[in-house]
């Protein structure tokens, strides 16, 4: 059976910036808020040591805040240089407002 953890509440996420670091399980993740779903991946970017909750959210996109790295949050792809690895993605459900990841 699976199991899923709360890990936030939808309206903790930043109408600012979009995004949350939240731990899960141990692991840093961030949670992004587009227009119509909620989405997760790992908040470190695979290219060094920045968060991606600092980053530049456009468009279902996260732009890295230290050497401008792009993602698409959906798929966990790089779009651009310096970024060549996918990023971990998490699975997401929102109850009642509340934000679950799916555990391992
Ligand atoms: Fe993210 Fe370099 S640390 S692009």
């Amino acid at each position: 059976m699976d199991t899923w953890k709360p890990v936030a509440l939808v309206a903790d996420i930043s109408p600012d910036t979009g995004t949350l670091r939240v731990v899960h399980e141990g692991e840093a993740v961030c949670l992004y808020k587009l227009p119509d779903d909620i989405c997760a991946t790992q908040d470190r970017c695979p290219h060094g040591n920045a968060s991606l909750a600092d980053g530049y959210l456009e468009d279902g996109t996260i732009e890295c805040p230290l050497h401008q790295g792009v993602f698409d949050i959906r798929t966990g792809k790089p779009q651009c240089p310096p970024v060549t690895t996918d990023l971990r993605r998490y699975e997401v459900r929102v109850e009642a407002d509340t934000i679950y990841l799916k555990a391992e």
